[in-house]
């Protein structure tokens, strides 16, 4: 018999959730996938595509796992009291994807005696890398959520003070931003756009690779690469003096701090 997942909120990470739980369906086969979604046209798109079930706010079917998949603005305490009146806690796991929105929270309007496992969900959902970082509140087992967590890539199980943290770390925009700006260098400098696009993928994916193998931080290749007065330490001083790294790294902060501040103000 296969597991029984109930979304609330079918919109675009369910929706990338949805799609790697079924291309999973081998090592983690389920029954039913349903999703409460207040829009009809997404609801109807889900359906169509994925082929999953729309369900209604006054449903109460039996579910291992139910996401909690509405936005930090939406009425997140309104879902769980909802979730609480038609779900058996002796049953269901409720797993919630709201960015910023603590356990204290989610139990403060299930009540007492759930198992809630807050997760932020890897985007990389379809190319298994990438990490969700999950916390589990007492009441909470890995085992419940595990398989389901593993469809969508790797799992981090990590205290809860670390999720806002992951949040604002590990989404890949930050990666997409450095090769756009690193194409753009290369057109600047008189390549093809489609030459430098070419190279620097490779070079980015090779770079991880190669780092992997060694095993060692990027640090200590760039001993190696760059040489007394040659064209790397040359890159490496102009990108010290533009602020490259304090530019990441404010960035980073200022996606955490506004990911907590969403959670903080969430309802
Ligand atoms: N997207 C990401 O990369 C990502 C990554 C990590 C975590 N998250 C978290 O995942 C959650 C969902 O994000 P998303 O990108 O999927 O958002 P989204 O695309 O904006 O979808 C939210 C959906 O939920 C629907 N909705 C709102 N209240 C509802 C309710 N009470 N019952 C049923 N459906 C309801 C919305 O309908 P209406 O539009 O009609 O209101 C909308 O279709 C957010 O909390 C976000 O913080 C997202």
């Amino acid at each position: 018999m296969g597991a029984n997942l109930y979304f609330i909120g079918g919109g675009n990470m369910p929706t990338a959730i949805i799609e790697a739980v079924r291309r999973k369906s081998d090592s983690y086969p389920v029954d039913h996938i349903r999703v409460e979604e207040i829009s009809e046209a997404r609801a109807a798109f889900l359906k169509d595509t994925y082929g999953v079930e729309p369900a209604q706010p006054t449903d109460t079917p039996d579910a291992d796992i139910v996401v909690i998949a509405v936005r930090p603005q939406d009425d997140v305490a309104g879902v769980a009291a909802s979730v609480a009146k038609r779900f058996d806690p002796a049953k269901t796991t409720v797993v919630s994807i709201v960015a910023g929105y603590t356990i204290a929270k989610l139990e403060q309007s299930l009540g007492e005696g759930w198992r809630v496992v807050r997760i932020i969900p890897n985007t990389l959902t379809t190319v298994d890398y990438g990490y969700s970082g999950a916390a589990l509140n007492a009441n909470a087992r890995q085992e419940d959520v595990d398989a389901f967590l593993n469809t969508f890539g790797k799992v981090l199980y990590v205290e809860e003070r670390l999720i806002d943290i992951i949040t604002g770390f590990y989404p890949p925009n930050i990666v997409y931003h450095f090769i756009d700006a690193y194409v753009d260098a290369g057109v600047l400098a008189g390549l093809p756009r489609d030459v430098a696009k070419a190279i620097a993928l490779d070079t980015i994916i090779g770079g991880t690779e190669f780092l992997k193998q060694k095993d060692v931080l990027p640090q200590v290749l760039l001993n190696i690469n760059n040489s007394p007065g040659g064209v790397g330490i040359t890159e490496a001083y102009t990108l010290n003096k533009t602020g490259f790294a304090a530019s990441v790294q404010t960035a980073v902060l200022a996606a955490v701090e506004r990911t907590t501040s969403l959670g903080a103000n969430a309802k």
